[in-house]
């Protein structure tokens, strides 16, 4: 079957084209085009939400038909409602910024009942854990990619081997979760961010420094230079006998480390600043999802959003994992897929195929793990 995927819970409109059978273990991808509005936010420093819904109304049509290229040589009006080639239409319904997400739900539901396509509303937080099930195959679509990107998507993860029980922990730009999931469709959280999640934290703290939105990726260039030991920045919740986290305090202390600095100054500290950061919270992450596994031994971990494109991270939770948790797999997604992406919503549809009613689907910018 095929699934048309439709993604804007923030600022990345999106659409993408997946494959798979019934009974397959990943699927593949056929499309996956991806409109951001991120430099529009990198003036304003953060997210204005009323912008995020202007940028999405822009471009939600055109990614959709660029996006149905691959399969449709012509436009979308006159080919969609006739071909085969479509089965059903995942849109993700929250959670996320109702302006944002109301251009998505509106358009899927549009196409569902004009075009008679069964509907797939999907949580935006499962489909950050589902881009693990996508596909390395780099498809022709993908041609003009660049070539750091083509290096990325041939790392050796093999994304059929993902077995259940998993823990997968969730690390994007607004949550921070721990999750067992024992089978598609059977999902138990364990805990969250009580405060800010870690790559809203990283965006604040590079915010503090100077740097532009979204910092994540900017600390992690950083932090390549500068001395992990420099800064003792505390890691909130390391020990608690939980799986909840914090990453408020971490903030709190970078600001008293940076305020009443001349620029001059705080410039040179910058790098050793941001080693010392992204340290504490790799530390923190992976102390949480290592407690997680010793306790519900899972044979796979799984990482998804925004976060997990820092190889960092990746890096220092694998050589953990391999004394502490010799006999479990760690998966995460290509690094293009750990951001906001349709792809991931249509996967995460495939394996959980429960389409709804078009006039039950609404927008729900609050939902969270059931
Ligand atoms: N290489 C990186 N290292 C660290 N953080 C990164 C990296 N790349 C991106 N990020 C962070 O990832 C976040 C964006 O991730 P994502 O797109 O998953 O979040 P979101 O969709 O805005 O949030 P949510 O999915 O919770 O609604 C930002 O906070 C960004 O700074
Ligand atoms: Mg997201």
């Amino acid at each position: 079957m095929r699934i048309l995927g439709i993604e804007t819970s923030c600022d990345e409109t999106s659409a993408s084209i997946i494959e798979a059978k019934k009974g397959n273990k990943t699927v593949t991808l056929v499309s996956n085009i991806i409109s951001s509005s991120v430099k529009l936010h990198a003036k304003t420093g953060g997210i204005i939400p009323e912008n995020a819904a202007r940028e999405q109304i822009k471009y939600i049509l055109p990614v959709i038909k660029q996006a149905l290229s691959p399969i449709f040589s012509s436009r979308l009006t006159s080919h969609f409602p006739s071909s085969p080639s479509i089965d059903a239409i995942a849109v993700t319904y929250g959670p996320g910024l109702i302006g944002s997400l109301l251009v998505g739900v509106e358009t899927a539901k549009t196409l569902s009942y004009v075009f008679k396509k069964p509907i797939v509303p999907v949580n935006h937080l499962l489909g950050h854990i589902y881009a693990n099930w996508i596909n390395p195959v780099i498809p022709n679509s993908f041609r003009d990619l660049p070539h750091d990107e083509k290096e990325m998507l041939n790392q050796e993860v093999q994304h059929d081997k993902i077995e259940f029980p998993a823990v997968a922990l969730l690390v994007s730009g607004g949550h921070t979760d721990l999750i067992l999931m024992k089978a598609h469709g059977s999902i138990k959280w364990l805990g969250g961010t009580r405060d800010d999640a870690a790559g809203e934290a990283l965006d604040k703290i590079g915010r503090l420094l100077g740097l532009s939105y979204p910092a994540g990726p900017i600390i992690e260039q950083l932090a390549k230079n500068g001395n992990l030991k420099a800064y003792k920045f505390p890691r909130p919740m390391i020990g608690t006998n939980d799986f909840d986290f914090s990453f408020s305090g971490l903030k709190t202390a970078v600001l008293q480390e940076v305020s009443g600095i001349k620029y001059q100054v705080l410039r040179k500290k910058i790098p050793d600043i941001a080693a010392s950061v992204q340290q504490a919270i790799c530390d923190v992450l992976i102390r949480k999802t290592i407690k997680a596994a010793k306790k519900y031994k899972p044979k796979s971990i799984l990482l998804g959003g925004g976060v997990v494109a820092n190889e960092e991270l990746k890096r220092q939770l694998i050589l953990n994992t391999k004394y502490e948790l010799p006999d479990t797999e760690i998966f995460f997604p290509k690094k293009f897929l750990c951001t906001d992406n349709a792809a991931m919503i249509a996967t995460a549809a495939f394996f959980n195929y429960k389409p709804a009613p078009v006039n039950k689907i609404t927008a729900n910018p609050e939902l969270y793990f059931d």
